[in-house]
């Protein structure tokens, strides 16, 4: 499904990004190369972001190392 309609960012690139690195949506975005353009769908992002994120599955690095993310075909 896709969250962001204006860059075709699917939930699961989100949920794959929560474990990449500790960002908001807005770094995760830009990381994958589409910063956010209308902005109306990242209330929905954090949502998916902090669900994918737990105590016992923390984001590999902190928000200041947010690797380069990949879109999924
Ligand atoms: S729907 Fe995500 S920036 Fe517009």
């Amino acid at each position: 499904m896709y969250v962001c309609i204006c860059n075709a960012i699917k939930e699961t690139d989100l949920r794959a990004a929560a474990r990449q690195c500790h960002s908001d949506a807005e770094t995760i975005y830009a990381s994958m190369g589409r910063p956010p353009q209308c902005r109306q769908c990242l209330d929905d992002a954090e949502e998916i972001l902090a669900e994918a994120r737990s105590p016992q599955n923390p984001p590999i690095r902190p928000a200041f190392a947010c690797p380069r993310l990949a879109l999924s075909a």
